[in-house]
């Protein structure tokens, strides 16, 4: 499907961005990916499966030698999805020379934050050198990583102007937001894709590459805008889960049911999109990815009120379900240290494996601190891992009624839910699978 112009595609474009668009249209180019992790490998296994040759560069030996045996790390790439792109030919490296082979470079490599919560731009700033290396006329540089906006400017201009190429006569300059969702069944090429250049026809060249990705593009004026639109679309689900976690504490205090007030809003058929509470926000975006744009703001001396009051609401939820715990098992004349716990779900969202940045380890981590026996019930994350954590693994929902209590942490579809409220003594729901699922059961209590 062609990319939808907006007023910031030029009419006319030079000669040599004019070429460049030729040749993302209408041949086999080839795609170059720098970090093969969560977003990069979707990207490259989908570069290959639409056609296009594929090189992907990644400092890991391990990840580079796993991907090469046709062994996916990423749950929203399969094991024959990841075969079909190897018999396609695409090949993986830990050697960055291949990238001078790509007619299109993205980069996907992690923009964490740092110990203070302040970005730490090493990733992206050594990705940049790399391409500086390996750049040559004709290419199209695209940064995927989420950041603040200006990075592509500030990062990526220096690095290809250093290497002696100029901007829209060599080489070319993008921020596309990456929107991977993973768990959900949405593939990269079904997510649409915005496109920022750091100029107007920087942007029309790296929509005409982005058209052969994915089916819809929309190109903006900017990459700061483009850089912008990712940390709206995060900082608006990280207030809208404070707002919601805050009023579902209000709503316990009236004694109402937060789930069905929820459900009764929804089904107003405009002007409102439910939200759910939880024990917090996990994962690599929702929790980070405001605090690069309140990072910013600070430097240039702008206040970011909603951004700092979601993230005081969300990161207090672990301790309030605690509190919710500890108020369960006194009803019970049980006391907090002496008791066992079963949390089921570790990992930050549904139906993945990720348990990193997840508000469940947070939950589980205070009850521990506090003297609390815990057993993790988790289907994704591996027995392994959860051990790592010092924690014991329950493999079974037959072995719950041992336990004082059952926290459930991550709403997991693979859980018979009705069948931990038959086993287990009594059960704190803080993601309302049991409202939202419809089962009843007298020994659970939900957020
Ligand atoms: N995971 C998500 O759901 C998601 C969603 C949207 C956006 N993002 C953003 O996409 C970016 C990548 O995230 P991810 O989840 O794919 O990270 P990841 O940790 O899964 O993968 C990053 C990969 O980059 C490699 N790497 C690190 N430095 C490198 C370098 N200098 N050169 C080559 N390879 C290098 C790592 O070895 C790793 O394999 C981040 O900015 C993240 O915020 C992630």
């Amino acid at each position: 499907m062609p990319q939808r112009p907006t007023d910031a595609t030029p009419e006319v474009l030079p000669d040599a961005a004019a070429a460049r668009v030729a040749t993302f249209r209408e041949t086999r180019w080839t795609a170059g990916v720098i970090g093969l992790g969560y977003v990069g490998l979707p990207l490259a296994v989908t570069a290959a499966a639409r056609g296009l040759d594929v090189v992907g560069y990644d400092v890991s030996e391990e990840k580079v030698a796993q991907i090469n045996a046709g062994v996916s790390h990423v749950e929203d790439v399969t094991d024959a999805e990841l075969a079909e792109a190897l018999a396609a030919g695409a090949r993986f490296t830990t050697d960055a020379a291949v990238l001078a082979e790509a007619d299109a470079i993205f980069i996907a490599v992690p923009s964490p934050l740092g110990r203070n919560r302040q970005p730490d731009m090493t990733f992206i700033e050594s990705a940049a050198a790399t391409v500086a290396d390996h750049a040559r006329p004709g290419q199209l540089i695209s940064l995927e990583s989420t950041t603040y906006p200006g990075t592509t400017e500030e990062y990526l201009l220096p690095a290809v102007e250093g290497a002696g190429l100029t901007v829209d006569e060599d080489v070319f300059v993008t921020f596309p937001p990456e929107r991977v969702d993973p768990g959900n069944t949405l593939h990269t090429s079904e997510i649409p894709k915005v496109v920022g250049g750091v100029t107007p026809v920087s942007g029309a060249v790296g929509a005409a590459a982005y058209a052969r990705l994915v089916d819809d593009v929309h190109v903006v004026s900017s990459a700061r805008a483009a850089e912008l639109t990712k940390l709206l679309e995060n900082t608006y689900r990280a207030v809208n889960i404070a707002m919601v976690n805050e009023l579902a504490q209000v709503a316990d205090v009236f004694d109402i049911d937060i789930w069905e007030v929820i459900d009764a809003a929804a089904t107003k058929p405009f002007g409102f999109q439910p939200f759910y509470p939880g024990p917090g926000v996990g994962g690599h975006c929702i929790p980070l990815d405001p605090q690069f744009l309140a990072w910013r703001a600070r430097e240039l001396k702008v206040a970011t009120r909603f951004i700092d009051l979601a993230e005081d609401v969300n990161l207090h939820m672990p301790e309030y379900v605690v509190g919710r715990i500890t108020a369960i098992l006194n009803d019970a004349g049980l006391a907090l240290r002496e008791s066992t716990i079963v949390g089921v779900g570790i990992a930050y969202k549904r139906n993945i494996a990720d348990d990193r940045e997840s508000p469940s380890m947070d939950v589980l981590r205070l009850l521990a601190r506090r003297g609390v026996g815990i057993r993790v019930l988790d289907p994704h994350v591996p027995a392994e891992r959860i051990r790592s954590h010092g924690f014991e693994v329950v493999d079974d929902v037959a072995e719950l009624g041992d336990a004082d209590l059952v926290v459930i942490l991550t709403d997991h579809d693979a859980v018979d839910y009705a069948a931990v409220a038959a086993a287990a003594p009594r059960v704190f729901d803080t993601r309302g699978v049991y409202r939202r699922g419809g089962v009843s059961a007298a020994n659970v209590v939900s957020l």
